[in-house]
């Protein structure tokens, strides 16, 4: 079974994928807790619905990325958390959070790396004029999206697409990709 934590920043629809699945039982994990960089957002009544622990660290609370990281490092300690999830968590980890968690970080990003890494993939994307965009699941690393690809799926990008249209069509995969990558690490850790 997965010891999860789930960082978020925001609606948290990639977070309720991974509840789902494990409610249904498509996914054998158990998420420890969920935690938070920004009050009042959608995905902690998410968490709360769920019966899972909600946790609000608010990085604006700490002098330095470091010292916010440590602070993380410590609330998914104590929760029993082995590996954790970022979805659609908006802040880059520091060497701190990295090493506490070697190996044992992944991240979801709307698109297909190492294609339009960074804030914005939609909106790359669509100004690069692409037909083919995506997502992937990844191993996070020292860099912004970088590490090594546990899975991806592609998704069309379709005349007169906006980046709302395009997102709504690029989380609709993202949500069964986060599930289909947790599911393979569960299989190649057990
Ligand atoms: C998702 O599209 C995720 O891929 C993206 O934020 C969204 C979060 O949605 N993440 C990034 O862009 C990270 N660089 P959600 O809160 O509904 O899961």
């Amino acid at each position: 079974m997965l010891d999860l934590g789930v960082l978020v920043s925001g609606s948290g629809t990639n977070l309720q994928a991974i509840l789902d699945a494990v409610a249904e039982r498509r996914l054998d994990a158990r998420v420890h807790v969920v935690v938070s960089n920004k009050p009042g957002v959608p995905a902690l009544d998410r968490a709360e619905r769920a019966g899972v622990p909600a946790v609000v660290v608010p990085h604006r609370d700490f002098s330095s990325r470091e010292e916010f990281d440590r602070k993380l490092v410590e609330v998914l300690r104590a929760a029993g958390v082995k590996l954790v999830v970022l979805a659609g968590f908006m802040r880059v980890l520091t060497p701190v959070f990295l090493q506490a968690f070697a190996g044992r970080v992944i991240n979801i990003h709307p698109s297909l790396l190492p294609a339009f890494p960074g804030v914005g993939a939609q909106g790359q994307a669509l100004a690069h004029g692409v037909k083919v965009t995506g997502c992937t699941v990844h191993y996070v690393d020292a860099g912004v999206d970088t590490g090594p690809i546990i899975a991806q799926r592609a998704v069309p990008v379709l005349d007169g697409d906006t980046v709302e249209s395009l997102t709504a069509r690029l989380l609709e995969q993202e949500h069964a990709l986060m599930v289909e990558a947790l599911n393979r690490i569960a299989t190649e850790s057990a």
